[in-house]
């Protein structure tokens, strides 16, 4: 069995069910105020113009100094984009704004409670905080170019001040999910070997607010366990003057920013001129095993890369009110919240929390009162914002000239609620497909230029040239068959490597396809996105899933390994499985199997406390739907566990034939188990 076969028999199948759609175009007024509207853009980014097309892109940023070389191809598949080149994030997303732009509203922070005040934070405000937290960071907590921080906080202000401050310094910021749990914030802070950690003490979420300091506590303690000392937390209050946690501050570890800051009122820091090829950020993805793998993205070719794209497909312009709904915490906010949009001089709108929250309009009440134009969120959003209020988008006074929709493939049903009820049939609506691995967009239709297909993110952007091979390597060149999605070429906002390992980065998307691990001519190293695939005549792709062991919840990846092993943290625990299972609002959710020990009895306090063990090792998002306590998984002759057979019962589909399995009797009885639910 196959990993191919693994993913037919699920999400594929699911999307291989949908029809041809037809096309909508984009309207005249959006095309008549659009920045990209002439085709020849298409032609100028042809593979015969690679690598030099993307020096459209590096332009629309300001270097201390130009590149020597576009594209350095001699350490192939680590790819080196206008190297020798220099230049600063943090002065392109604020600095060079100021001289016409200094007064225009760089951030809008909505606090979720509907009656505390938006916090609209100017270009001139933004380069007066984060030149005082920069140098909070160098003299107080010692940080210099080149070192690794963690950051564990919310959405908040305080959070892309705090990266912009880092990239200021050229210190290198590892930012980890707000949501997350103390162990996984401890895994970056080890792998990353940070010293420092930078958190808020709560947040509000739901209606609550939640206590964050405990974790940072935690993680620290995790952190040394394994090895790394913390010896700076730098805390970051939600309301300044007041701390709202209970967890006391340690003395000599712990720092209240909002205090400390005094010290530095009207201190400015120059920018260091970061080569073009050092790293900006790592953002850390689940892969196939246990451990994340830390994606290492550069300053420059990253940096061009988002601002290309958001000027292009994003549509952004410095009138333009931007809200993208993501957390800061994933690639989607570091790329399309904070470094694309800043780079244009756009206004950036931050929500701290759910966009239901108190009601089923808050959302629209949003864009309504900040007058925003362009709109970014995912299928899993879409689906709870249709499933309570259906009608509220039309009872609001928004008017939306864009929306994007990013993270999982859409249903059509759903795309077409989101065009006429969210974008009152006004909008243009981009389909992003993209990864964590790839810094921004790679498949997407170009919004002034080409029309939309329901359920299909489009063609590649200009400049990403996708290919599908087979299992053999193969080209499949017709439409209509599905196969393994790859990128030809390298792209200026591709990560670099894998964060310490290498081998790992070859291993895991080049090695598959490479034909001659020595080559150093970009030809030979497709890029492996590890997504199923399928292209249109039109050349549209729809994407069909992962083909690794990863299941998409509400957009996020996890790792099947990852909550397998923290189920196994139970000690009752033999064996675990997990599978994906449909779910309207998610996409789909964690179904998890587990065998008991000898001697254990199957009882609802063991099936909680495996549930518990995975919420608190991954976080709320990897909730199982159910545990099954089960008397043995369905293995082949070689032991292997077959998660295909227990995917198909958990979406109540077709087992297929199980005779040739070790134990084919199990099927029959774990298939009653969950049909009885
Ligand atoms: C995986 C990447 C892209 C930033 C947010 C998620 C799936 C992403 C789409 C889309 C269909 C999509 C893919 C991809 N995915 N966007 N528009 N249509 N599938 O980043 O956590 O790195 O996840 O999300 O499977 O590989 P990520």
């Amino acid at each position: 069995m196959s990993q191919r076969d693994v993913t037919e028999t699920t999400e594929s199948q699911i999307a291989v069910h949908w029809q041809e759609e037809d096309y909508y175009y984009p309207s005249p007024k959006f095309i008549g105020q659009a920045n990209l509207t002439d085709p020849a853009v298409f032609d100028r980014f042809k593979l015969d113009n690679f690598p030099d097309c993307y020096v459209e892109y590096a332009e629309m940023l300001s270097w201390y100094k130009y590149w020597d070389e576009v594209l350095d191809t001699s350490d192939a598949p680590c790819f080196k984009w206008f190297k020798g080149g220099k230049l600063n994030a943090s002065y392109n997303c604020i600095d060079r704004h100021l001289a016409e732009n200094k007064n225009k509203t760089a951030i809008h922070f909505v606090p979720e409670p509907e009656e505390e005040r938006i916090d609209h934070i100017t270009y001139h405000e933004l380069y007066v905080r984060v030149n005082e937290f920069a140098a909070l960071l160098r003299n107080k907590a010692k940080l210099k170019r080149g070192d690794r921080v963690t950051i564990h906080m919310p959405m908040s202000a305080e959070l892309p001040i705090t990266m912009l401050a880092c990239a200021r310094l050229g210190v290198i910021h590892s930012v980890v999910f707000g949501g997350f749990p103390a162990s996984a914030c401890a895994d970056r802070i080890v792998d990353s070997q940070s010293r420092v950690l930078i958190t808020m003490d709560a947040y509000h979420r739901s209606g609550k607010l939640l206590d964050h300091k405990p974790h940072a506590d935690e993680a620290v303690k995790l952190s040394e366990e394994q090895g790394q000392t913390v010896d700076t937390v730098l805390v970051w209050q939600r309301y300044p003057g007041k701390y709202s946690s209970d967890k006391p501050m340690k003395d000599g570890r712990d720092i209240t920013v909002n205090e400390e800051i005094a010290k530095y009122y009207g201190e400015r820091i120059e920018p260091e001129r970061m080569l073009a090829e050092e790293p900006l950020f790592l953002m850390y993805t689940s892969g196939t095993t246990g451990k994340p793998k830390g994606c290492q993205h550069s300053t420059g070719g990253y940096l061009a890369y988002v601002t290309g794209t958001s000027k292009y497909i994003q549509d952004i312009q410095p009138k333009d009110v931007y809200w993208c709904m993501a957390d800061i915490g994933w690639i989607t906010g570091h790329s399309y919240i904070v470094y694309g949009p800043l780079s244009l001089c756009a206004s950036s709108v931050i929500y701290e929390g759910v966009p239901t929250f108190p009601d089923a309009g808050r959302s629209w009440r949003i864009a309504q009162n900040l007058d925003v134009s362009i709109f970014h969120t995912a299928p899993t959003a879409i689906r709870a914002l249709r499933k309570v209020g259906p009608d509220e988008p039309a009872k609001y006074n928004y008017h939306f000239k864009h929306m994007t929709t990013v993270g999982e493939p859409i249903e059509p049903e759903v795309w077409k609620w989101y065009e006429s009820a969210v974008g009152k049939g006004e909008a243009i609506i981009v389909d992003t497909w993209w990864q964590t691995e790839t810094g921004g967009f790679l498949c997407s239709t170009v919004p002034g230029i080409s029309p939309m297909k329901p359920g299909s993110a489009g063609p590649g952007v200009p400049g990403i040239h996708p290919v599908i091979f087979d299992d053999e390597g193969n080209e499949i060149k017709e439409a209509g068959i599905a196969g393994n999605i790859c990128i030809r070429n390298p792209w200026p906002g591709m990560f670099q490597t894998i964060w310490g390992d290498r081998d790992r980065f070859v291993k895991t998307y080049f090695e598959r396809y490479c034909k001659d691990p020595k080559s150093t001519d970009w030809r030979d190293w497709p890029y492996l996105t590890g997504d199923a695939a399928m292209k249109a005549e039109d050349e549209y792709y729809r994407i069909l899933g992962r083909i690794d062991d990863v299941i998409n919840v509400s957009g996020h990846r996890l790792g099947t390994k990852e909550i397998e092993s923290a189920a196994l943290v139970a000690d009752e625990v033999a064996e675990a499985a997990v599978v994906p299972v449909a779910h309207d609002i998610k996409g789909t959710e964690p179904d998890l199997y587990v065998s008991l020990k000898p001697g254990f009895e199957p009882s609802e306090d063991i099936a909680q406390k495996v549930s518990q063990a995975v919420i608190d090792q991954i976080g709320k998002i990897a909730k199982p739907r159910r545990v099954w306590l089960v008397p043995d998984m369905p293995k082949t002759r070689s032991g292997k566990i077959m998660r295909r057979v227990l995917g198909a019962i958990s979406n109540k589909g077709d087992v297929g034939n199980v005779m040739t399995l070790a134990n084919p009797e199990v099927v029959d009885t774990i298939k009653t188990m969950v049909e009885k639910e």
